[in-house]
């Protein structure tokens, strides 16, 4: 969470931070704020969005051009309100360095009690504030320290996490960056360099970039880099080519990022697809994990950990392996599984699952997991990211940026890439040659299926708009569609913010049927597979308490729209392929009731797309 930016270079810094900005504000978006140095440092900083402060400069644009260096920051609040005085970049009482902050320091209430007791002096209630006081002092304690030395020693007294960023008028060419769990890439340009929390404003400037690794600094000046840990020991840094365009990460047209990526879908779907599934050949081969097939095949179980949208495509993934592979797997919230010293060992395999590669509790479970010895691999979505480079093998889901911070076409991607992994891990041991072809002939048919889903925008759409005023929903589904109702529930609740729950059909009857009156719509996901006749009675349970139903059916299902008030009719696939396609008008529904609503689709309260804190 929160988005860091720096530049220093050539160019004037304030519009290309500004610029960087935008393109990081998914990350956190209460508050914002730059700091330019030319000469003395220039702060303007706010409450609100990126727009708001651009507003600002507006007025203080002057104090702010003619300079070649600077950084920026948006805010996701963890300690102290949205607030002007909150917003970074924070500065020593002196006035002449200033720092930008990613991450939580978790011994700020001891170091702010020491530095009041030095005289400083503090103006907000964040966490971040300290660190810039606490350089300061090294500084000051040691005058013959540089920016790099200051902040390597202030580091020294520091727990918790960070991505930081500082400049300083006392050494005015000099970039000074670290990273202890919250991301860092250096952009490297031609006599410029960029930081950010990740490449999204990097890419339009270079493709090349580096990314910090845990533990390190760059020291950072027009003329080139230099990177080390923070106890000052070289580091060796490969330059990585960034491999997304600029068109990835704008609107194309859409009216929010959101939209573009659930209509993305069927691209991406081909896109995970490329090059892994051989239908010629009847086999997926997937590169990314090919030398250590036989270990996972020989798992004695699968762990999947993963949070939110992730850790649902986990339980579609348990649903599958189990299927096909006959391997036992458990899915666990990363944030548990980190914290209750689970039964793990060398003959098990950890699957990580995240659309980020960097959030905070599933980094931590795969470490966890790790240091238990047994195999972690990896599904990411971006590359280079954290959990991409720390785990042993893996598969990145080739979904593109995904910006929006409500996850939709990394979730499918996610699917799909289980999809594969469970056929892999099949092959030779439970399940003949032919029914790996067919599922595959099955897989590759779910992009055209998905397309005309989209078909049904328009439907969808009068759907929502009879419902936008709706205060609770229930989603209910059995089997392999019953994880599609938790991640219905999930997409409605985060950006539209209606109460809304996800269950088995079945457990219904156990409590959440209390629910049911004239007032609440229920979302079935009635699908023709095996429990269809089940959840046609759940069906009538429900209707039989005046409960509005609304059901996503298979074509021609003649029987279900006399008791459903609407039917989303979409085409027939198998039980395992359903995810893929149920899934779809339960993200337009979401979308739609979000925007008649009036909520910021793409940036919904209280949320980040990037969860790098506890
Ligand atoms: C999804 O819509 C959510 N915004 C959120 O639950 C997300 O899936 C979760 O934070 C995990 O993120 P990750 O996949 O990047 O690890």
């Amino acid at each position: 969470m929160c988005g860091i930016v720096g530049y220093i270079g050539k160019r004037e810094a304030a519009p290309l931070l500004l610029n960087g900005l935008r393109r990081l504000e998914y990350r956190g978006y209460d508050s914002a704020g730059i700091a330019v140095l030319n000469g003395a440092l220039s702060v303007v900083k706010q409450k609100g969005s990126v727009g708001d402060l651009e507003n600002a400069l507006q007025e203080s644009g002057e104090r702010l051009s003619g300079a070649t260096i600077g950084i920026a920051h948006t805010r996701w609040a963890t300690h102290g309100d949205p607030s002007d005085r909150n917003a970074h970049p924070h500065l020593n009482n002196a006035g002449d360095i200033a720092l930008i902050h990613n991450g939580i320091i978790e011994n700020h209430a001891a170091l702010r009690l020491e530095l009041s007791s030095h005289g400083y002096t503090f103006n907000s209630a964040t966490d971040t504030e300290v660190l810039v006081h606490l350089i300061d002092r090294m500084w000051k304690d040691e005058p013959s320290l540089n920016l790099e030395g200051a902040v390597r020693r202030a580091l020294r007294h520091v727990e918790g996490a960070y991505g930081l960023c500082v400049i300083s008028s006392r050494e005015p060419g000099t970039l000074v960056v670290a990273r202890k769990g919250s991301p860092l890439v250096l952009g490297l340009g031609d006599g410029e360099y960029f930081v950010a929390s990740d490449a999204a404003p990097i890419v339009e400037h270079t493709r090349k970039v580096v990314y910090l690794g845990d533990g390190e600094m760059a020291v950072v000046t027009a003329e080139g880099y230099t990177v080390k840990t923070v106890e000052n020991i070289e580091t060796e840094k490969l330059i990585t080519e960034l491999d997304f365009e600029l068109g990835e990460i704008e609107k194309g047209g859409f009216e929010h990022f959101m939209l573009k990526e659930i209509f993305e879908q069927p691209d991406v779907m081909h896109d995970v697809m490329r090059g892994r599934v051989r239908l010629e050949e009847g086999r997926v081969r997937l590169g990314g994990i090919e030398d250590y097939l036989d270990r996972l095949k020989q798992a004695r179980r699968i762990v999947i950990c993963a949070c939110g949208t992730s850790w649902h495509a986990g339980l579609i993934g348990e649903y599958l392996i189990e299927e096909f592979a006959r391997i036992p797997v458990e899915v666990d919230y990363a944030s548990e599984f980190r914290y209750r010293n689970p039964i793990v060992g060398t003959d098990d395999v950890v699957i990580v699952i995240s659309q980020s590669g960097e959030t905070a509790d599933t980094l931590a479970a795969l470490r966890a997991a790790k240091e238990k010895g047994a195999l972690v691999m990896g599904i990411c979505n971006v590359v280079g990211s954290t959990i991409a480079r720390e785990t042993l093998c893996g598969m990145y889901t080739h979904a593109g940026p995904e910006v929006g911070v409500a996850s939709t076409k990394a979730f499918t991607a996610q699917v799909i890439v289980l999809y594969m992994l469970a056929l892999a891990l099949s092959k030779g041991r439970t399940i003949s040659h032919d029914e790996i072809a067919l599922n595959l002939r099955e897989l590759t048919r779910v992009p055209e299926k998905a397309a005309r889903i989209l078909e049904l925008d328009s439907q969808i759409k009068s759907i929502a708009e009879i419902f936008k005023d709706a205060k609770n929903f229930l989603y209910l589904g059995r089997g392999y569609n019953f994880p599609v109702a938790l991640e219905g529930a999930l997409k409605l609740k985060e950006i539209s913010y209606i109460h809304a729950e996800g269950y088995p059909a079945a457990e219904m009857k156990h409590g959440p049927i209390a629910l049911i009156d004239e007032d609440m719509p229920v979302i079935f996901i009635a699908t023709r597979d095996s429990t269809y006749t089940k959840i046609l009675s759940n069906i009538e349970e429900v209707r039989s308490r005046k409960g509005r139903v609304i059901a996503i059916a298979n074509d021609g299902d003649q029987e279900i729209s006399s008791l459903a008030e609407h039917v989303i009719y979409i085409p027939q696939a198998t039980g395992p392929i359903m995810p893929l396609l149920t899934v779809i008008p339960l993200q337009l529904l979401a979308y739609h009731i979000a925007t008649f609503r009036g909520c910021n689709v793409d940036r919904p309260r209280n949320l980040a797309k990037s969860v790098t804190v506890e």
